[in-house]
């Protein structure tokens, strides 16, 4: 069985959740990869701060150790921002290793660059946890629908958002005190005001777009407004008008170019997506051929977002080994007994 060595750039919420499936799900992780994944290194701010669930991972402040440490095959970027995240995903590629990240931050605004020096460097660069979570999104936009022309997407993709508004509209709950219990569930970026202001929200949309339209659209082109304006008082009338408020994430291709919008809209309590409560997100993407299409799931969080993380681990290492193993390329199979379902 072939041995794949991680190295982790952060150790928080989604570093943390990514050990965790790695552990839990070692046997079957094993047997549809036909690999041995363990991760080595973690890079972390405070190798003294304490952490229950380290995993016999050694912890490191040296960000060399996991860049240029020749046994490490995969770099899983779980730091977030732009500096020094760019530089290490830049210079491991460069070290001739494979990089996952979650970090859309840094995609929205240096995508291109880094989809440049993987192809470059002939590495892979996966990147499902940066939009939605657990939702797979960027597989179902890079693959699944990659027969169609996609002309919108419409969604809800910011957990943290949709966790206020709602708790303030099904509890009456104040805002502040939703967003702190938001952020020690992990859900909400180091700095809250990206969520809040929509500008989260406005990062996905832009890596969304770009695959969905097969175009660049950075950050900036969004226009981003966010819900620390939406009161009590508003959530009251959009419900005596039969509506809920949710934070909306709007992409169009149209014959006159293509518009990229979040901002606070007030949805029938008909509509699908007045129905998306918690963390959860959803996506609707329509294309030529499929139609319309949803997508659920959670949004945020340390397992869901481990899920995506994980998965990239997963086809970077069937990549890998593509063509020298296993049936479909998917490991070897377990083998469970069949339940007849005959009387
Ligand atoms: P987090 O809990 O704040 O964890 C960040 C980790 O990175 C910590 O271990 C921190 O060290 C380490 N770190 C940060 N900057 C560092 C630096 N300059 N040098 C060394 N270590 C550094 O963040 P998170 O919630 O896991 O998010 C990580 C990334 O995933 C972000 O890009 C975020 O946008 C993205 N994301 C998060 C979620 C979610 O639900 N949380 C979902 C999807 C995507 P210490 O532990 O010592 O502080
Ligand atoms: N802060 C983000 C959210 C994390 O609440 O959706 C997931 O990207």
């Amino acid at each position: 069985m072939k041995k794949i060595v991680i190295g982790l750039l952060g150790f928080g919420t989604v570093g943390s959740g990514t050990a965790a499936i790695l552990e839990n799900n070692r046997y079957d992780i094993s047997t549809r990869t036909n690999a041995d994944i363990t991760i080595k290194k973690a890079l972390v701010h405070d190798i003294h701060k304490p952490r229950p669930d380290c995993r016999g991972i050694i912890l490191t402040d040296d960000p060399r150790e996991i860049t240029d440490d020749p046994e490490i095959d995969i770099v899983v970027e779980v730091m977030g921002g732009i500096e020094p995240a760019r530089t290490l995903i830049l210079t491991a590629m460069a070290n001739g290793k494979n990089v996952v990240t979650a970090n859309k931050d840094l995609l929205a605004q240096n995508g291109e660059e880094l989809l440049e020096a993987a192809k470059k460097n002939g590495r892979d660069l996966y990147f499902e946890a940066s939009v939605a979570g657990g939702i797979p999104i960027i597989a179902a936009l890079r693959q699944s629908l990659t027969a169609n022309r996609i002309s919108s997407l419409l969604g809800i993709i910011n957990g943290t958002t949709n966790y206020i508004l709602s708790a303030m509209t099904e509890q009456g709950r104040n805002f502040a005190d939703v967003l702190k219990e938001a952020q020690e569930l992990g859900y909400a970026e180091a700095d809250p005001v990206s969520d809040v202001e929509g500008l989260d929200a406005a990062r996905k949309l832009a890596i969304l777009s770009s695959l969905a339209f097969n175009t660049r659209v950075t950050f900036n082109d969004v226009y981003a407004e966010g819900i620390s304006n939406v009161s009590p008082e508003d959530i009251h009338y959009a419900d005596e008008l039969g509506c809920v408020i949710k934070l909306l994430a709007i992409a169009k291709n149209q014959e006159e170019g293509i518009e990229v919008r979040v901002h606070p809209a007030l949805i029938s309590k008909k509509h699908p997506l007045a129905n998306i409560s918690g963390v959860y997100n959803a996506i609707y993407v329509t294309g030529d051929a499929v139609g319309e299409t949803m997508f659920y799931g959670k949004g945020a969080g340390a397992l869901p977002t481990g899920s995506s993380v994980v998965a990239d681990i997963i086809q970077i290492v069937r990549n890998m080994s593509a063509g020298s193993e296993g049936l479909l390329n998917c490991g070897c199979y377990r083998n469970y007994p069949i339940i007849s379902t005959d009387d």
